[in-house]
């Protein structure tokens, strides 16, 4: 069965429509010169010279689908500020749909780094939770969305975008779609219905508890995978690779051997690579093993980053 020729054919990701719902981060880097003490206080000055924006969190994933030619929608909150119009025309640039919401109560997510002589100084975060009325009219839109989506890719950053995600979940399956859920936190019971999660080692650790071996992992990986109903749990497990429970058992795929320049938002390559291969139509294995080979590729570049269908099947 595993050598079945349609297996091995390359999933054709401009017919992959993903539906992206999650936290959005802007992640912003000032660059600069620091050649003198504050007379004000015993810190450095630093001359800012240079300035780059990226996208982050859901955002990150959205422009990781994007990037492999899905066409992409992304759900989200931000506020009405100068970040959130410099996320929107971000995304915009990425190819991406956004639909945002904007909250004038809060801010827009930002992680602001301040480098200078290649080193990090300080980073300044920016976060508030979305209010409850933005949250409601957020799972409207979510039903609106649907009807357009092979797949569905909750990306939970823990900041409060997804309050309704176990509705959201509920409502997905009803559709027949496809519910992807990259987790957070220490309880799982929002996600029960999905059909894949997938943690770190550190997040399946924080739910399951800390594992003995790779049998005793296996044990609590599908007792976990068992009690929320899911097709599956996808364990990625940073240089190792990744781990694939089903109902079939477990499949380990290696991690494949490069420079690691930057292991930033490989999750979300990874992630956003399985929804949209099985967008597109393949196997969850396949599709399994190019989100992880995705992965591999993405910890070589700099700072959180996408990477093209090419650049995957080359
Ligand atoms: N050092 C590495 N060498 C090769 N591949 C790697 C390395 N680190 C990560 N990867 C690839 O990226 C995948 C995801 O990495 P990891 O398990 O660290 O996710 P993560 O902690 O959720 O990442 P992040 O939260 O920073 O996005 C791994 O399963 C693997 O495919
Ligand atoms: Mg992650």
């Amino acid at each position: 069965m595993k050598t079945l020729p349609t297996r091995k054919r390359v999933p054709d990701t401009k017919k992959a429509r993903v539906l992206v719902v999650g936290d959005v981060m802007l992640d912003r880097y000032w660059f600069g010169d620091a050649s003198r003490i504050s007379p004000e206080a015993p810190v450095p000055v630093v001359l800012i010279v240079r300035e780059e924006a990226r996208l982050g969190a859901a955002a990150n994933v959205a422009h990781n689908c994007a990037a492999l030619g899905a066409r992409t929608q992304l759900l989200s909150v931000i506020g009405r500020d100068e970040n959130g119009e410099l996320l929107v025309k971000l995304v915009r640039e990425k190819g991406i749909q956004g639909s945002f919401h904007r909250d004038p109560k809060i801010r827009t997510t930002v992680k602001l780094r301040v480098v200078a002589r290649q080193q990090q100084l300080l980073r300044l975060d920016f976060e508030t939770q979305p209010s409850r009325e933005v949250l409601a009219s957020k799972l409207a839109d979510f039903s609106q969305a649907l009807p357009a989506c092979e797949v569905v890719i909750l990306s939970d950053y823990g900041k409060g975008g997804l309050t309704h995600i176990a509705r959201m979940i509920r409502l997905a399956r009803e559709a027949g779609k496809q519910v992807l859920v990259d987790p957070k936190g220490d309880d799982y019971s929002r996600y029960k219905g999905a059909h894949v999660v997938t943690p770190n080692q550190a997040e399946l650790r924080e739910v399951v508890g800390r594992w003995k071996s790779e049998a005793d992992l296996e044990r609590r990986a599908q007792r976990l995978r068992k009690k929320l109903a899911l097709q599956a749990l996808l364990l990625t497990r940073g240089k190792d690779g990744v781990t694939l429970y089903t109902a079939g058992g477990a499949v380990h795929v290696k991690s494949e051997e490069r420079e690691v320049y930057d292991v930033s938002g490989a999750g979300d390559t990874v992630i956003a690579t399985l929804g949209t291969m099985l967008a597109a139509g393949a196997r969850l294995e396949q599709a399994v093993r190019l989100a992880n080979r995705a992965g591999g590729i993405v910890v070589g570049k700099v700072g959180t980053a996408a990477i093209s269908r090419k650049e995957l099947f080359a």
